[in-house]
């Protein structure tokens, strides 16, 4: 599957089977994060990788939804503020980055036949809690990742001509 193939068939899944995921697989999935670019090359985030039953239940405190305890993986990308780049008008560039990492995670998932559904919903301090989480270490998306038990439509977008402005 080419990357564009992966972009157009994507679908954010929302009801997993339990299969478990090839320890292979997992880790091809975290170093397509692990490449992905950042502002500076400061990689200002870690990915924390949710396989024990235990700690994934606790989840459930900063997003209730079903099927995210359904997979048998969740992954929470995390910033580091402290760590990114900033702007010289003061914007800090770690969202910014850790959502690449994430969106390259979410492709080649998809490409190895696993499901994600991208949290941004979460409640950050229950998963700070829950993941007892260092000081400067903030949680910006979850998402469970797993075998798809679904096949969802397309979801619409909006036309070229209202995206793209061409001067
Ligand atoms: C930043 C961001 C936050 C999102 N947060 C949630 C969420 O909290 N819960 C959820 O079910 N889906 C969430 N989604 C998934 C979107 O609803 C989904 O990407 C969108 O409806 C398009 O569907 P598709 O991903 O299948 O193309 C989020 C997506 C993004 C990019």
């Amino acid at each position: 599957m080419d990357v564009m193939e992966a972009i157009r068939a994507r679908r954010s899944i929302r009801a997993y089977k339990p299969d478990p995921i090839p320890e292979d697989a997992l880790l091809q999935v975290l170093e397509a994060a692990r490449l992905a670019p950042s502002a500076g090359n400061r990689q200002p985030w870690v990915f924390y990788v949710v396989r024990s039953p235990e700690v994934k239940e606790k989840l459930r405190a900063a997003y209730g939804a079903e099927w995210l305890h359904a997979a048998p993986v969740a992954i929470v990308a995390c910033g580091l503020p402290d760590k990114a780049w900033t702007r010289t008008d003061g914007k800090n560039y770690c969202d910014v980055d850790v959502t690449i990492a994430m969106d390259h995670l979410i492709l080649a998932a998809w490409e190895l036949g696993l499901g994600t559904c991208w949290i941004g919903a979460l409640d950050a301090a229950k998963l700070k809690e829950a993941l007892a989480l260092p000081e400067g270490v903030e949680p910006v998306a979850m998402t469970p990742l797993g075998y798809p038990a679904e096949e969802p439509p397309v979801r619409p977008r909006k036309p070229m001509e209202e995206f793209a402005k061409f001067l």
